[in-house]
């Protein structure tokens, strides 16, 4: 009775039936490694605990922020922007915090567009995305990643006058873990200035990137009309504090601005004291969480080459995406391995279409789990007739 069409509009998760998998695998005894949820086992560097800790005995933190009381964490975001990627921007109008990426996200499209307009999105992408784009009263329009193009969309393929408000994508990729270059990001912001579409680049795996890869940032390509949403919570391990920032256009960061006026007061000023110092750690700290995923994509990916999956080899993110072996929809087989070996992974079709045929395993277990992992994998039962 009290649902909104647009709450209505929110789509379900597949999450919740591996979840009831999980529940029959766990009633059968059977030991779980649960491989589905991209949340960092890690913790974030003990000096952003201390800082945190500390203010939680400041009373000057207990009250309301307000805007010139994130100057720091404004400031901060662009120094770091500044090291890592050459970007400048002003702190005064190009950066806002965040109560992480995703509200930013939810929040940056109620500013910049109107109900009806066309969001391009990629599919697969991260679940939430569509959830954003309903409350938004959004047209969606998926852009497909295919294997056969680096999961990088082919934007050729959409009509000429085709005129988007907003591309969101999302470089290194959840689910895919596929990654974009500079150049990539040049051409994309040229196709989007030449149709007035505002680029939206949602960047939480920036810093978790392997060997010698590091991720451009979008915004290397100008900020107008660009705007680029950072995250503490894998590049710090800080998922549970809620914290990051937007980047960019000036134009959209005010609207941003404008619409969590009406929403939220920021970060608590303890987490921004918090995120602040992270945003200003030497990078070897970022480099040493990042090789912790970097070990366990060693142990799994062979792994599960030598059992025959086929595999993307990933050079960022938190992910290994690989083919559903057998003729099973990806659904099927997520759930006939949780029940049968207790590993849950999630099944591509969670993420959109086009993730049909694949499955996603997160990285969120020590080497030799992963390996115990896929090797009770080869004992789930694979079809090799269409059901
Ligand atoms: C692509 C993507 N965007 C955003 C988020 C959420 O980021 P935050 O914790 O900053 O809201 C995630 C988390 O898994 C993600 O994979």
């Amino acid at each position: 009775m009290w649902m909104s069409s647009r709450a209505e509009a929110v789509p379900g998760s597949v999450f919740a039936l591996m979840d009831a998998a999980k529940g029959r695998a766990r009633a059968r005894g059977l030991d779980v490694i649960d491989l589905s949820i991209g949340s960092s086992d890690q913790s974030p560097p003990e000096a952003v605990l201390e800082a945190l800790r500390e203010a939680t005995r400041d009373p000057s933190t207990y009250r309301y922020p307000l805007f010139s009381d994130t100057a720091p964490l404004r400031e901060a975001a662009a120094a770091y922007l500044l090291r890592r990627f050459g970007v400048r921007v002003n702190p005064e109008t190009e950066v806002l915090p965040l109560i992480g990426a995703q509200e930013g996200l939810a929040h940056l499209l109620l500013g910049v567009t109107d109900p009806g307009d066309t969001l391009l999105l990629p599919d697969p992408g991260y679940p939430p995305y569509l959830g954003a784009a309903a409350v938004a009263g959004l047209n969606p329009k998926p852009l497909p990643l295919l294997p056969e193009r680096g999961f990088l969309p082919d934007l050729d393929a959409f009509p000429a006058n085709l005129r988007p408000r907003a591309l969101l994508l999302n470089y290194p990729n959840n689910p895919t873990s596929a990654v974009a270059d500079a150049a990539f990001f040049a051409e994309t912001a040229a196709w989007c200035r030449a149709r007035g579409t505002l680029l939206i680049h949602d960047h939480p795996y920036a810093e978790l990137t392997y060997d010698d890869y590091r991720a451009p940032s979008a915004l290397e390509a100008g900020l107008d009309g660009v705007v680029e949403l950072h995250s503490l919570s894998k590049t710090h391990h800080m998922g549970g504090f809620r914290v990051g920032f937007a980047a960019g256009d000036a134009g959209a960061i005010a609207a941003l601005g404008r619409v969590k006026g009406a929403v939220d007061f920021h970060p608590y000023l303890g987490i921004q004291r918090a995120a602040t110092l992270a945003l200003g750690l030497p990078d070897v700290v970022g480099r040493a969480g990042a090789a912790v995923f970097q070990a366990r994509r060693d142990a799994l990916v062979p792994a599960l080459r030598g059992l025959g999956w086929d595999v993307q080899w990933p050079q960022a993110s938190m992910y290994a995406w690989a083919r559903v072996p057998g003729l099973q929809d990806s659904v099927s087989y997520a759930v006939r391995a949780a029940e049968e070996s207790g590993v849950v992974v999630s099944p591509g079709r969670a993420f959109g279409g086009r993730g049909e045929g694949f499955v996603r395993f997160a990285l969120v277990q020590p080497p030799e789990v992963l390996v115990e992992a896929a090797r009770r994998l080869a004992t789930t039962q694979v079809e090799t007739r269409r059901p």
